[in-house]
């Protein structure tokens, strides 16, 4: 029999018990709503709305079906719809009538509220910490590699030369803003919304200040119509993961590339890497590619949300029993992804020597060329006509600038001298970059001592 039976006279039919119930995936957040109806019970018991000692024994219940759940030792019931009417069932089967009045001055609005901001309160710091981690790895392979050379690009051509380790320092900057997003977001969602009750409230003198503290939240969510209706918490958190996915496909997308025989600049180590049932030489980047395509079902995720949410009127409405599902698959699938990107990073074979053959060839160096010209005197947008000219000159011929002689240069300008050579080799080049966040390798440290400190600050 359905707790809410009282007002029906015929059975639920069977399909719309299956439309209906949400134990199948809400059974996850039994943790929560334990703590919740604990912190709950103890209030009640403390403000004199039930006597102490039923307070006393539904604690122990709950505890004691805390243990079995852990256990494996329970069978959650659709019958019993969602985790919030499995649990009170399960603890007046156990200890009688004193069950029965732990939903006094609550409702499962405010209940599965309350449970689920303290579920993704629970999940960012586990997803930082695996940020945390993978920040780390990104330093360490960018001091391994803060002098190699490679092509950087802009519209995949060949544009001007930076590091593999700037390279990989970018994408750290990145996951950097997603840690800050993932953390602004926790420090907004930490209001509790417990006691709100069914939406208004309620007539029992109740202490929501003393269950925000036992759940650790910084106080009570000040209008109780909102307390049951917000799911902003959950949407920051998927907008985040959202682009932190757009993040990881990108270094994806570029690991994809690389490993590409056209490109040739990193092998994956075997472990990360999958073969071909029928090509015998192929070995595969699937799991940057599953990680490009699982950005999609995030994005998915937050777009499902949204649209259930958009258009509810206040207050509760079951359409909201729609928020559990992207948002646990959006912290799986993220959950997932980073440790596997990177190890993936981290195992991976760089082969600079392919990287500084590709920096050699696309006259990654015009730029400086041009540079070098307006070192001497003459204006950049003059110096920049004489390089292009130049450049047209050695694409026609299969050279490269540097392999011009000094009179094949000096015929287009007397500033020409000796040194441009030096100035034109890709080591001064990058070396040269020294401007703030430039490829410098000085700069490339700062950034690292950077990063290590932040990622330092929220290892497990
Ligand atoms: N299972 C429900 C959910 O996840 C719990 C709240 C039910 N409230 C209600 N008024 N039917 O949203």
């Amino acid at each position: 029999m359905k707790l809410w039976s009282g007002r029906f006279g015929k059975e639920t039919d069977a399909l719309v018990n299956r439309l209906n119930a949400s134990i199948a995936f809400d059974a996850r957040l039994y943790e929560e709503d334990i703590a919740g109806s604990i912190a709950h019970a103890q209030m009640l018991g403390a403000c004199g709305i039930i006597a102490q000692k039923d307070a006393d024994a539904i604690v122990k219940g709950l505890e004691e079906i805390r243990t079995d759940i852990r256990a494996g030792k329970v069978e959650f019931s659709e019958e019993n719809e969602d985790i919030h009417m499995n649990i009170e069932t399960l603890l007046t089967a156990r200890i009688g009538e004193a069950g029965k009045r732990l939903h006094t001055a609550r409702s499962r609005n405010d209940q599965v509220a309350v449970d689920f901001r303290m579920y993704v309160r629970g999940e960012i710091p586990v997803i930082v910490g695996q940020l945390a981690e993978f920040l780390t790895v990104l330093c360490h392979r960018a001091e391994e590699y803060k002098t190699a050379v490679m092509p950087g690009y802009t519209h995949l051509q060949r544009a001007q030369p930076v590091s593999f380790a700037q390279y990989l320092m970018a994408y750290a900057a990145m996951l950097c803003r997603d840690v800050t997003r993932l953390e602004d977001c926790q420090k907004r969602l930490n209001v509790c919304p417990l006691g709100s009750g069914a939406l208004a409230g309620t007539t029992y003198p109740i202490d929501r200040f003393m269950t925000a503290r036992a759940l650790d939240f910084d106080g009570p969510m000040g209008n109780s119509l909102d307390g049951v209706s917000d799911r902003d918490y959950a949407l920051e958190l998927l907008s985040c993961l959202c682009v932190l996915m757009m993040h990881l496909s990108r270094l994806a997308e570029e690991v994809i590339l690389w490993c590409s025989w056209e490109f040739k600049f990193v092998e994956l180590d075997d472990a990360y890497a999958t073969g071909s049932s029928i090509m015998p030489q192929k070995k595969n980047p699937d799991v940057a590619e599953l990680v490009r395509g699982k950005t999609g079902r995030v994005y998915g995720d937050l777009m499902g949300l949204l649209t259930a949410m958009k258009g509810l009127p206040l207050a509760y409405n079951k359409d909201m029993q729609e928020d559990k599902e992207p948002v646990f698959d959006a912290v799986d699938t993220v959950e997932l992804c980073v440790p596997v990107f990177s190890a993936m990073v981290e195992t991976m074979k760089v082969l600079p020597d392919n990287m500084r053959r590709a920096a050699g060839r696309g006259f990654i160096n015009a730029t400086d060329c041009a540079d070098y010209l307006t070192r001497k005197g003459m204006p950049f947008r003059d110096a920049y006509t004489v390089v292009g000219k130049l450049v047209a000159g050695c694409a026609r011929q299969g050279r490269t600038l540097e392999e011009l002689t000094l009179p094949e240069l000096t015929s287009v300008s007397p500033l020409f001298e000796e040194d441009v050579y030096e100035a034109l080799k890709l080591e001064t080049c990058m070396e040269q970059r020294k401007s703030y966040g430039g490829p410098a390798t000085g700069e490339i440290a700062r950034q690292i001592a950077e990063t290590e400190r932040f990622a330092a600050a929220r290892r497990k």
